[in-house]
């Protein structure tokens, strides 16, 4: 990677700010970036009296790449329950997902052998776990027709609707990133399709577009079924491609095989070219936020995930995660996945973050 890359930053609300600068000291330490930053999510609320502004849409769209912190927070959720109207730190998240066309969310998950006992499954369960979560982002219910209706004291609904290239493409990303992961590559798709309409035609259309991966075995499981089977039998499983809510709920059932949820990175792809947008699966956590404990390795490894898949340097990425390893292994441990076992350190973003950029320099 020889010029310099142009990345937006959008640090967002919570512990979002102190991730992201921890993440951007590792990524600096790769390679060359000329960061920009902007407001999203409740901070840009403050600031603008919206979620996302045209402005923020325009830069991320003119980047190389999109870092993401976290957005949310209690002080806008109150401000929601006092007026429904009132703008929600989510709708930023959303609306630059759908601004930027980030069909395709990719949320890898691989317990770190060093961090087996943070789980609260059994590590027998646990071992040999890797899969990927592949999972539809800019359509579905979360972005179908809603409200609400004055009938019978008040009906809200949300409108679920999948179009035939919606599932197509999220299909073939799900095929192509299972080809890349390994020699024996499998699909498992999961979906609803013994009661809903979308998960007929989404069955269909993975079928039609498997034809074209013959070397690509494919499943299908209804989502209530793989729900179980990612707590009963996680290592059976490659990638898993599914739609928007499906995809939120597992992702986040999941995460809990690597112990911690400020485990997870996820990439954001849109279209070929485009940029892309990298953030940890995790939230804001507003309740230690400014407290310098939170854990930015969901963070450094979506950066790794940014330069893997946003960014062509799949060097710079091996580097990151092998020091993050690195880490893990050398007991150290933010209070998310401390364990008071023997040779683990306690330690906070500070520490965690200098330790990582220590083994960078060594490597
Ligand atoms: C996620 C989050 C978001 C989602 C929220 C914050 C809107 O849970 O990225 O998984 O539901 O997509
Ligand atoms: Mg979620």
């Amino acid at each position: 990677m020889s010029e310099t890359k142009q990345i937006v930053v959008l640090a967002g609300d919570g512990i979002g700010p102190e991730i992201v600068g921890a993440t951007r000291q590792v990524l600096d330490a790769v390679g060359s970036f000329e960061y920009t930053e902007h407001l999203i999510g409740g901070a840009s609320i403050d600031e603008h009296g919206v979620a996302l502004t045209d402005e923020v849409i325009v830069a991320c769209k003119d980047s190389d790449a999109v870092l993401l912190g976290a957005v949310g927070g209690p002080k806008w959720d109150e401000a929601v329950a006092k007026d429904p109207t009132a703008p929600r730190p989510e709708q930023g998240l959303l609306g630059i997902r759908k601004a930027l066309g980030l069909y395709a969310n990719l949320r890898p998950v691989k317990p770190s052998p060093a961090l087996i006992d943070a789980s609260p499954l059994k590590k027998e369960l646990i071992d040999g776990t890797d899969l990927l979560v592949v999972r539809e982002l800019t359509g579905g219910i979360y972005f179908g027709a809603s409200g609400r209706r004055d009938d019978n004291g008040g009906t809200a609904y949300d409108e679920c609707a999948y179009s035939v290239p919606e599932i197509e493409r999220i299909t073939r990303a799900a095929f192509e990133a299972a080809r890349q992961r390994s020699d024996n590559p499998r699909v498992l798709s999961v979906d609803k399709a013994n009661v809903l309409e979308t998960s007929r035609l989404w069955r269909e259309t993975v079928k039609k577009v498997a034809e074209d991966y013959p070397d690509v075995q494919l499943d299908h499981l209804l989502v209530d079924f793989a729900a179980m089977k990612l707590v009963s039998s996680p290592a059976e499983i490659d990638v898993i491609v599914t739609e928007n809510l499906f995809g939120d709920i597992l992702s986040d059932e999941a995460a809990m095989l690597t112990g911690s949820l400020g485990m997870l990175p996820s990439a954001s792809i849109g279209a070929e070219g485009d940029p892309g947008l990298f953030e940890p699966v995790h939230g804001s956590a507003p309740d230690i936020a400014g407290q310098g404990v939170a854990n930015p390795l969901a963070t450094m490894l979506s950066a790794a995930m940014m330069l893997r898949y946003g960014l062509g340097d799949g060097e710079a990425a091996d580097r990151i995660e092998s020091a993050v390893d690195a880490v893990l292994e050398k007991g150290l441990r933010t209070p998310d996945i401390y364990e008071g076992g023997e040779g683990e350190t306690r330690v906070g973003t500070e520490e965690v973050t200098a330790a990582v950029l220590a083994e960078l320099a060594q490597g």
